[in-house]
């Protein structure tokens, strides 16, 4: 699959924001985890520093450090505008202001920026794109994805999800996703269809409500088990 970067929208997201929607806890992050579209999140560079086993595979790590820059230096003032126009579609009691928001994931990315040649190096970035991802059964104990399965539920179709899912459990005893929320932070269409070829390939997952919740109404993460 063909990745440009000016297609994506890469928005990182705070290691906090991660343990919140993911409902982490330190059993979780003291096992080996795959962070899957991970873009410029803070999650990897935090989490290693804290001591952490963490690999993300993303697109688009296949980029350089000044060309990633360059476009999130493009896309925060378009996002600044976006959240002003759909203001009322956030809980701002828990984000504080738009400008707030900003700043928080400006300084997330920035963390990602400052960890990432460090981190390419030490092959904790990974170059890779679903729904087949280069690493063997059983490589790690969780995988989290977030803001990618089910948000772009326009872009990614059906058989994306089912195939990229089973994949995932495929590298882990346990996959988490959130959100399950399209772009218009509307349940995805994908969302059952995906349970049931899961479920047919003999794959467990129940939908767990989390304390994360930024968009209204968007608080629901995917808990997919399976045997490795
Ligand atoms: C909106 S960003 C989310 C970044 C991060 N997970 C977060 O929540 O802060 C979506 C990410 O998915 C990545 N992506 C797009 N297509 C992908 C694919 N087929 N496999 C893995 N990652 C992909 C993009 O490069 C981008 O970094």
């Amino acid at each position: 699959m063909s990745f440009d970067l000016q297609e994506i929208v890469p928005f990182g997201r705070s290691y906090t924001e991660y343990v919140a929607m993911f409902a982490l806890e330190e059993a979780d992050l003291s096992g080996r985890l795959l962070d899957c579209g991970g873009g410029p999140a803070a999650f990897n560079a935090e989490l290693n520093r804290r001591g952490g086993a963490v690999v993300s595979a993303d697109p688009l790590y296949g980029y350089e450090a000044e060309a990633i820059r360059a476009r999130i230096d493009e896309v925060v003032p378009e996002m600044m505008v976006q959240l002003e126009r759909n203001r009322d579609k956030f809980r701002w009691d828990r984000s504080g202001s738009p400008e707030e928001l900003v700043a928080l994931r400006q300084s997330a990315m920035d963390a990602f920026l400052a960890d990432y040649p460090e981190g390419l190096r030490e092959g904790r970035y990974v170059d890779a794109a679903l729904p087949e991802l280069p690493f063997g059964k059983g490589r790690f104990d969780l995988v989290l994805v977030s803001h990618l399965l089910f948000l772009y539920s326009d872009h990614l179709d059906a058989a994306f999800h089912l195939r990229a899912l089973q994949e995932l459990a495929h590298l882990a005893g346990e996959v988490r996703v959130f959100p399950l929320a399209d772009l218009d932070g509307q349940p995805s269409r994908h969302l059952d269809p995906a349970r049931r070829g899961l479920a047919a390939s003999g794959l467990d997952s129940e939908v767990v409500r989390v304390a994360y919740e930024s968009q209204k109404g968007v608080n629901r993460m995917l808990r997919i088990t399976a045997e490795t």
